[in-house]
């Protein structure tokens, strides 16, 4: 298959309405697209991604008003996210509707529903006239894409559109929030915060690792490059000084030489570096990447969750 690069948003969206998948560019992270009510359509994002069929997609959606093509009710708790941080990157679970197919939700009632921020990313979802259910654009399992060729890499010759857009803002994934129970509980920390969150409402919970998962997505292996991914501490610090195949990534310069090194300006910046900077390593060669623990508070908590998976593959 030929995978053209376009960066027509209406020549991109004729190909989601004769049914064929886009990976497209938002705020976050890169998607891979298809149109929602088109089960053949989503069938192959599955099948291109490797991805389990019991872990469901987000909608993503240009308006407000196209919530209501998708679920039952807006509960109290999704109106206030909603108001607040549509669009953005945010995600809310809510109950669905009988429209929406149950191979987008894997086989929950509920939905998850997204409105980017990115314009350019509205403006493709409009012209395509139907809201889009897209996972990240990355074979399962990897890094997420935070350019279109990462998206590249991953999908030459088995997509056949690639929308390139301007920059991802963010580089990490959507906060994903369920608002179909009461109080709602956040299930991905991502880009907007538990902090902010908790301030328009107080009650929230974080998801408890040993509940019953709630998210399907969050028990497999994630954010994975090919190279190993080790906690920095004092104890590997002999072993990662000589060797040549470790890079290191964290907030302080380490006390060690490594033969790449990206010292983050914040946690904002660490946690938009994070995917590239995998990515990077593997196209290089590295065997090894050090990571940097943070604190587990503001845009930290949704590092340490992707450090967490990316670390526990060894
Ligand atoms: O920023 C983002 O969220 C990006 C961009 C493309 O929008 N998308 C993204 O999608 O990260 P994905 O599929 O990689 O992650 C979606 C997460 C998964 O953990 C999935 O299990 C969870 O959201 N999810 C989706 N629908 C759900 C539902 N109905 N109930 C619980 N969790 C759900
Ligand atoms: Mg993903």
């Amino acid at each position: 298959m030929k995978t053209i690069v376009t960066t027509s948003v209406l020549k991109a969206a004729s190909f989601i309405r004769k049914g064929e998948t886009v990976a497209f560019p938002t705020e976050t992270v890169y998607g891979l697209g298809a149109d929602c009510f088109n089960e053949k359509a989503v069938m192959k994002i599955f099948k291109v991604k490797g991805r389990a069929s019991d872990n469901p997609l987000i909608v993503h959606i240009h308006t407000k008003s196209q919530i209501r093509l998708l679920v039952r009710e807006i509960t109290e708790s999704a109106y206030r996210i909603i108001k607040k941080f549509f669009p953005g990157p945010v995600t809310v679970i809510l109950e669905k509707n009988d429209l929406v197919p149950h191979l987008v939700t894997a086989g929950l009632n509920t939905v998850a529903i997204r409105m980017p921020s990115m314009k350019f990313t509205r403006e493709f979802i409009k012209k395509c006239g139907v809201p889009i259910a897209a996972p990240s654009a990355n074979i399962s399992g990897k890094p997420s894409s935070v350019t279109w060729e990462h998206v590249q890499n991953d999908f030459k010759g088995r997509i056949p559109c690639i929308l390139k857009g301007p920059e991802v803002k963010y580089g990490i994934e959507s906060t994903v929030v369920d608002c179909s129970v009461e109080p709602p509980v956040l299930l991905r920390p991502g880009k907007i915060t538990l902090e902010e969150l908790q301030r328009i409402i107080p009650e929230i919970t974080l998801v408890n690792k040993s509940s019953k998962i709630k998210s399907p997505g969050m028990k497999y292996r994630h954010y994975s490059p090919e190279a190993k991914v080790i906690f920095w501490n004092t104890e590997n610090r002999k072993l990662a000084a000589d060797n040549e195949n470790s890079a290191y990534i964290g907030l302080n310069k380490p006390d060690a030489s490594f033969r790449k090194i990206k010292i983050c300006k914040s946690p904002e910046d660490y946690a938009s570096s994070l995917f590239s900077f995998f990515r990077e390593c593997d196209r290089e060669g590295f065997k090894k990447i050090y990571v940097q623990k943070v604190q587990r508070t503001g845009i930290g908590l949704a590092i340490m969750n992707r450090l967490d998976k990316a670390a526990a593959r060894q």
